[in-house]
């Protein structure tokens, strides 16, 4: 089935922790780790980005290239809601999902409390525009357009979940001339995590200004990529 004008044909799959995700047709990539995407999800961005960036904040401004299922809002709206913490979540997505999609997968069913059902369904409201607020905490405008077409406010940004499609199938992302974007868009010592540990996508940071660290990845990976901008 092809959504909109995406040029992606996905299909439902489960993954190695019980947690779904959408997988790609004929080709090697989906939207999260077929070892388990909630836990990746879990690991990469919130225990390496959100976690670490949040310590000492009242507030947090996080981008997010590529919400898809909308599992890193959903993980980040349950972490600001235990943590009352006020975050503020710019989510750009070219390809929005239909509903029929987002029907199917069982994220909210998974963190159990009834709220997260109506929290998820939210998060796939969010205009571009305004901020929707959930739980008074949390929140999030989405901007329906490629990462290449959104002007970006300049040193905004605390916090940056870079979740595009891997390197090999959409190498025009994992770019010195994207990532120096994005870190325009960001304050000095900020933080961007992503699930590529990629010499070339370390090197592209690199040259956007970025501190690059390679740390330990979620599970079956063993490195992700954090970095900071200087
Ligand atoms: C790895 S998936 C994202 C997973 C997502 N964060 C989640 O939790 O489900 C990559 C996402 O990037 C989106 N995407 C692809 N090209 C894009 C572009 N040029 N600009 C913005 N988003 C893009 C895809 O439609 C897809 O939803």
């Amino acid at each position: 089935m092809y959504l909109n004008n995406n040029p992606f044909q996905i299909e439902l799959t489960e993954t190695s922790d019980g947690s779904h995700t959408l997988k790609l047709v004929g080709a090697d990539e989906q939207y999260h780790s077929l070892n388990g995407a909630m836990q990746e999800s879990e690991h990469v961005f919130i225990q390496a980005g959100f976690n670490l960036v949040i310590e000492n904040k009242s507030s947090v401004n996080i981008l997010e290239i590529g919400l898809g299922t909308g599992l890193n809002a959903l993980l980040t709206l349950k972490k600001s809601f235990e943590l009352q913490k006020q975050v503020y979540y710019d989510a750009i997505e070219a390809y929005p999902l239909e509903k029929d999609w987002l029907n199917r997968l069982n994220y909210p069913s998974l963190l159990r409390e009834d709220w997260f059902k109506e929290g998820f369904k939210l998060i796939h409201e969010a205009p571009d525009t305004t901020f929707l607020s959930i739980r008074e905490v949390f929140h999030i405008r989405c901007f329906k357009k490629k990462i290449e077409d959104v002007e970006l406010t300049k040193e905004k940004y605390d916090l940056v979940y870079f979740d595009a499609f891997g390197p090999d199938t959409q190498p025009e992302l994992w770019t010195t001339e994207i990532f120096d974007k994005i870190g325009e868009a960001m304050r000095s010592g900020a933080v961007l995590v992503t699930y590529s540990s990629k010499g070339a996508v370390r090197r592209a940071m690199k040259e956007a200004g970025f501190e690059v660290k390679k740390i330990p990845g979620p599970a079956g990976k063993r490195e992700m990529t954090r970095a900071v901008k200087i």
